[in-house]
């Protein structure tokens, strides 16, 4: 696979890489993006219809079985070489911050550290009425679980349609987006605000975007490098590259 000989110099020039992610760059390990239709129960639901905050309170038991569902396949999937090629491209520049739309938890079992989880953790449960964390409690039957310090349901500590992005983990995002020296967008199908945001404020800031997903997006045609292909391929292939 050849790469733009200008691309490969700006990443073995760049100081600092930002990689944003979403659901594709999972999709080698056989999750499911979050647009791809849903198999077999859950075919007849729409995800965006269910992961809000008003689908829980008006059926808890069947959000809290939808993500138990997911959190099931997420269990059985595994980094693929898209995740691992990050990882390794990580240990060999400067710096670089690793932002994340997904919550299956697999660039972390691929090695990437301080990952920025936009979304949450789906493996991470918390608190309905509170919003506290919550690691442990007592399986009584009832589903959703209570929560052991006020009764509450608790609830999968991720974002829902609609709820407002960890504080942290978006400031360090957008404050970071102006040291950037190459931006890259894996995966992602660059709708979802405030996340498809990061590579326009990169554009703005002249910072060269790099957009890898199999399909075009509403970014491509802004992007300075659009890669065509599958993440598993495409990453490992330009860490050989940069290797040369
Ligand atoms: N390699 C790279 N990209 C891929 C691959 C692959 N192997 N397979 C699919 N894609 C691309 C698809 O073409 C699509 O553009 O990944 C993108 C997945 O898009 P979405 O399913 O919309 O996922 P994402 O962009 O992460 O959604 C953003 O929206 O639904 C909410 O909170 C949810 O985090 C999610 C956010």
């Amino acid at each position: 696979m050849d790469f733009p000989q200008q691309l490969i110099e700006t990443i073995q020039t760049a100081q600092h890489i930002a990689i944003l992610t979403g659901a594709g760059i999972s999709a080698e390990s056989g999750v499911p993006t979050f647009r791809e239709a849903q198999t077999g129960l859950w075919a007849q639901y729409d995800p965006q219809e269910l992961a809000t905050r008003y689908a829980f309170q008006q059926n808890p038991r069947l959000v809290w079985e939808w993500y138990a569902w997911r959190r099931e396949l997420v269990s059985q999937a595994k980094p693929n070489p898209g995740h691992l090629a990050l990882a390794e491209l990580a240990r060999r520049v400067p710096r670089l911050t690793l932002i994340t739309q997904n919550v299956d938890g697999l660039h972390q079992q691929a090695g990437s550290r301080d990952v920025i989880e936009l979304h949450g953790n789906i493996a991470r449960s918390k608190c309905f009425d509170r919003d506290h964390s919550v690691v442990t409690w007592e399986e009584t039957g009832k589903v959703p679980p209570r929560c052991p310090e006020c009764g509450s349901y608790l609830r999968p500590d991720v974002v829902w349609f609609g709820e407002s992005l960890p504080a942290e983990a978006l400031h360090t995002a957008v404050t970071t987006a102006k040291s950037y020296d190459i931006f890259f967008t894996i995966g992602t199908s660059a709708v979802v605000e405030p996340a498809a945001s990061l590579p326009i404020t990169a554009l703005k800031n002249k910072i060269p975007v790099v957009e890898i997903n199999p399909q075009t997006t509403p970014l491509t045609s802004y992007c300075d490098y659009a890669l065509s292909g599958l993440a598993g391929e495409i990453l490992p292939a330009l860490l050989d590259a940069l290797e040369v």
